[in-house]
């Protein structure tokens, strides 16, 4: 009897183990792919930042596929920030608490960056590609300042 107990402990534990390394493997990949995400953005700055300060021509199709590599890298994003994400865990994040506890802030932030990246896409010559520039670049910077860890 008390073995058979013992062992429904005992397996109760590997359970809740199991469980728990799954959902963590889980956040890290969440982590991971939002780092990835953001790491093609800042690819896409490499790419656009120099035309902007005129040390390269104005390359559309440059642009264009930077952008592509942003979009694909970012296409999971609504899936990332489950709970076990926050920071203050086991896991490393750059990521503010403010994302959980300011939703609706953290959606305004991530509207402004598609709008502005629609715009830098819609451009097709360097003027209109200048013009749409700063928007973007301060949508990086608005929900950096809110919502990501600031001396990192
Ligand atoms: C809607 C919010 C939001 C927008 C817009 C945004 N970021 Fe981020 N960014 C974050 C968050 C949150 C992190 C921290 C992610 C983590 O560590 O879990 C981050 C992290 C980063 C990192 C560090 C990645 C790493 O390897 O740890 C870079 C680089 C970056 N962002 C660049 C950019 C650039 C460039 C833009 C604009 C083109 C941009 N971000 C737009 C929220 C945003």
């Amino acid at each position: 009897m008390v073995s058979k107990i013992a062992m429904g402990l005992f397996t109760a534990g590997v359970l809740a183990l199991g469980l728990s390394s799954a959902a963590m493997a889980d956040a890290k990949a969440s982590i991971e792919a939002r780092e990835a995400c953001m790491k093609a953005n800042g690819a896409m700055m490499k790419v656009m930042v120099p035309v902007i300060k005129g040390q390269k021509p104005y390359d559309k199709a440059a642009n264009d596929a930077a952008i592509a590599a942003a979009e694909a890298a970012c296409a999971g994003w609504a899936g990332w920030w489950g709970e076990d994400t926050k920071p203050g865990g086991d896991l490393k994040t750059e990521a503010k608490a403010e994302i959980w506890t300011d939703p609706a802030g953290f959606e305004a932030a991530g509207g402004a960056y598609m709008k502005a990246v629609a715009a830098v896409k819609a451009s097709a010559d360097e003027a209109s590609f200048k013009a749409a520039f700063p928007d973007l670049g301060k949508s990086c910077q608005g929900c950096h300042e809110k919502f990501r860890q600031a001396d990192q």
